[in-house]
C-alpha cells in the first residue's frame, strides 16, 4: 500500500449511502417483464414441483391473478400457450395459431386486454408447446427442420396474436429468417408492433422445469440443430448482426446467469436495447438453495439482477417479478 498515492484508496468513493447510490443499477418496475403460462382450459390453477411460486393458470382465471400484481407496478408480461392435452398437439403445431384463432394465447389475451388495458403483452412466438414431436419447428417429408416452413408457421401463429391483442412478438424458435419474416408480415399490414428476437438463445441445461410445465421436450433428438452451441460467442455476434439486419427491435440473451460475457460484447459491438431472460432452471436453483437455507434468496437475487445490468441488460425478464416487485420498493 502506497499511503502517498490517494488514488489507491477505494474507501473515499462508498463509504457513504449517498455516494453509493451513484452506482446503483436498481432497475425500474418498468423494465420487469414476468413469464406467465396459461392452458387451453378456463379455469386450472397447476403448481410445478420443480418451480414453487410458479403456476399454470386457465385462460380465464389468469386475469385474477395478474390484478393484484399490476396494482403492485407490473407493467408488463411475457405469455405461454400450454396444451396440456397431447391429443390436440399435431405436426404442425396447430393450436399454436393460424387458421385456427382459439389456442390459449389467443383466449388468454383477449381477457387480459379486456380487463387490463393497460398491462403490455409479449407473446412467446414458438411451436414447441402445441407439436406432437415437440420441437420449435415442423419437419418435411424426409424427416429434416423444415426451416421455411416453420418461419411459415411461426409467422402465421405470431399475426394471429396480434389479431387477439399482442402488443409485441418474441419469437424463440431459433428459425433463421424469423425475425425478417415477421417485420415483413406486420410492415404489410401497416402495423408497427414490435419484435423481440431470442437471438442469443442457447442450447442450455437450464431448460429443464420450463419443459415440465409445458409439455415441451423433444420426442426425439435435441434443439442442437437450431439452438446455439452454448461455447461459441462468434455464433451469437453473428445472430445478434442478422436479427438487426432483419428489423428486430429488441435483442434477447437467454439464459443470463451464465452468459453475461455475451451481453457485454453485445453491447460493445451494437447499439441496442438488450434483455435477458433468468430460465426456469436458474429460478429453481435460486429457490431450492435458498429453502435449504444456504443462501438468503432476496440477497442473491438482487445481486444477480445488479449483474445482469452491471454487464448491460435493459430489460429482465425473471419469474422473481412478483418478489422483485416489493423488494425494489424497499430502502
Ligand atoms: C421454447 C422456449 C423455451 C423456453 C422459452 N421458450 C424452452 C426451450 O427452448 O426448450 C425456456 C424458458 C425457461 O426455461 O424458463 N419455446
Amino acid at each position: 500500500m502506497d499511503f502517498s498515492k490517494p488514488s489507491h484508496f477505494l474507501h473515499p468513493s462508498y463509504n457513504s449511502p449517498v455516494t453509493r447510490s451513484w452506482f446503483s443499477k436498481k432497475p425500474a418496475a418498468s423494465s420487469l417483464i414476468y413469464p406467465i403460462f396459461v392452458s387451453e382450459f378456463p379455469e386450472e390453477e397447476t403448481s410445478f414441483e420443480k418451480m414453487p411460486g410458479i403456476f399454470r393458470f386457465g385462460y380465464k382465471n389468469i386475469v385474477s391473478y395478474l390484478k393484484p400484481l399490476v396494482a403492485k407496478g407490473l407493467t408488463s408480461i411475457l405469455i405461454f400457450g400450454i396444451i396440456t392435452d397431447e391429443s390436440k398437439k399435431d405436426p404442425s403445431g396447430t393450436l399454436a395459431g393460424g387458421l385456427k384463432k382459439d389456442g390459449p394465447v389467443h383466449l388468454a389475451l383477449k381477457e387480459i386486454k379486456a380487463a387490463l388495458p393497460e398491462l403490455y403483452l409479449i407473446c412467446d412466438v414458438c411451436l414447441c408447446e402445441y407439436t406432437s414431436h415437440g420441437h420449435c419447428g415442423v419437419f418435411d417429408e424426409e424427416g429434416r427442420l423444415n426451416n421455411a416452413g416453420s418461419v411459415q408457421r411461426l409467422v402465421e401463429a405470431g399475426m394471429s396474436y396480434i389479431d387477439a391483442g399482442a402488443d409485441m412478438l418474441a419469437p424463440s424458435d431459433m428459425m433463421d429468417g424469423r425475425i425478417g419474416a415477421l417485420k415483413a408480415a406486420l410492415l404489410k399490414r401497416g402495423l408497427e408492433i414490435p419484435v423481440m428476437a431470442y437471438s442469443a438463445k442457447f442450447c442450455s441445461g437450464f431448460y429443464g422445469p420450463f419443459r415440465d410445465i409445458c409439455n415441451s421436450a423433444p420426442q426425439k433428438g435435441d434443439r442442437r440443430g437450431y439452438q446455439l452451441p452454448c461455447d461459441s460467442k462468434e455464433l451469437a455476434l453473428r445472430a445478434v448482426a442478422r436479427d438487426l439486419e432483419e428489423g428486430a427491435d429488441f435483442i434477447m440473451v437467454k439464459p443470463i446467469s451464465a452468459y453475461l460475457d455475451i451481453v457485454s460484447e453485445i453491447k460493445r459491438k451494437f447499439d441496442c436495447i438488450v434483455s435477458c431472460y433468468q430460465v426456469s432452471g436458474e429460478y429453481s436453483m435460486i429457490y431450492f438453495a435458498a429453502k435449504a437455507g444456504a443462501i438468503d434468496k432476496k440477497r442473491v437475487v438482487l445481486e444477480y439482477v445488479t449483474s445482469f445490468r452491471r454487464a448491460g441488460v435493459d430489460a429482465i425478464i425473471t419469474y422473481f417479478v412478483p418478489e422483485l416487485l416489493e423488494w425494489l420498493q424497499e430502502k
